[in-house]
């Protein structure tokens, strides 16, 4: 059997079953474009509100534009309420997404409060109302990320899966951790592999992927594919290394220099989407993922942190890796 191989969701074919995953502050287009070099199969935004879709916030607007070196690439929704859902899943299709996402997982307290993300999976019928919503609205593929379970007391898996088959989901990402585990622990792959058995949609595995062998385990528990979140980032070839690791092929480990210009190049092309300032704040965020694993790492991120321009940053940059 291959490991690796085109994946159908719905009406939309991507070329590899190897998927990034939404991290909200993370996957935005700079990023995404970085993973699909790196080998994705499709890449999947950060989760927009469609409440916020709706008011004709800015910010949200934004982050649903597409690039067009960027696809396949998934848009990422969450809201509560049915008429906001099928209008930003429409907002998602016009602005050019090949798949919709209804985020039913996400276990942060403002959004819970407001009745979105991993609630929705206690509430089987608002959860099918808001898909089948979404689902009515576009004609690009519907698909569900949610989770396992909310707690460690019972498994929600199967039902969730056969729910968003119901609804007209094109697909189900199924992140193999509990709610309260929020994104740490071992993910539980044989709840995730019961789902499969109990639908015909494709079956997307997440959590915990950071190798092959990880992945592996995924595909053979019957997913359809396996969305890669953390281990992207800093990494995001890793795509393509699993995809080698997968067919039985071997590749070295990154090594902290190739980090570096890797990450180089995303603060330049951070700087060339949103401009110097808030490129190089955004580029801040992640940069305990990139400057690691080296001698003087924690030295270098210090300075790094306290530089504001991209000459500066490629100076500093210049030095770290040729210090290497
Ligand atoms: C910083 C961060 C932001 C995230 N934002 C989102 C999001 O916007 N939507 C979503 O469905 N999941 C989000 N997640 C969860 C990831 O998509 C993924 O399910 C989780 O990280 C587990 O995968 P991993 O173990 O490969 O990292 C986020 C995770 C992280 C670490």
């Amino acid at each position: 059997m291959s490991y690796i191989h085109p994946l159908q969701i719905g009406t939309f074919s991507a070329p590899n079953n190897l998927l990034l995953a939404p991290m909200a502050g993370i996957t935005d287009t700079p990023f995404r474009i970085l993973c699909l070099k790196g080998g994705a199969g499709i890449v999947c935004a950060e989760m927009v509100s469609a409440h916020a879709l709706h008011y004709g916030n800015p910010r949200s607007g934004r982050m649903l534009q597409v690039a067009q070196k960027e696809h396949p690439v998934s848009m990422q929704i969450f809201g509560a309420d049915e008429k906001t859902i099928a209008q930003a899943a429409k907002q998602a299709q016009t602005q050019g997404a090949d798949i919709v996402d209804l985020n039913a997982g996400c276990p942060v307290k403002k959004i819970n409060k407001a009745g979105a993300g991993c609630v929705l999976m206690k509430d089987e019928l608002k959860l099918g109302r808001l898909i089948e919503a979404a689902v009515k609205a576009v004609r690009i593929p519907v698909t569900l990320k949610t989770r396992i379970a909310l707690t460690h007391k019972e498994l929600l898996a199967v039902r969730l899966a056969k729910l968003a088959q119901s609804a007209g989901a094109s697909a189900i990402t199924l992140h193999a951790r509990a709610a309260v585990d929020v994104h740490s622990g071992s993910p539980n792959i044989e709840a995730v592999g019961e789902a499969c058995a109990a639908v015909k949609i494709p079956v997307i595995g997440n959590g915990g992927i950071v190798s092959a062998e990880v992945a592996r385990q995924f595909l053979d528990a019957g997913c359809a594919g396996v969305m890669i979140g953390r281990a992207a980032v800093g990494n995001p070839f890793i795509f393509e290394d699993i995809a080698a690791g997968l067919q039985g092929g071997k590749t070295a480990p990154i090594t902290a220099q190739k980090r570096l210009q890797i990450y180089l190049d995303l603060i330049r092309q951070n700087v060339a989407y949103y401009g110097e300032r808030i490129g190089v704040n955004r580029s801040r965020k992640t940069a305990g993922y990139w400057i690691s694993n080296f001698p003087n790492a924690a030295e270098m991120r210090g300075q790094f942190m306290r530089l504001g321009t991209l000459d500066e940053i490629e100076k500093l940059f210049t030095k770290g890796i040729s210090s290497l």
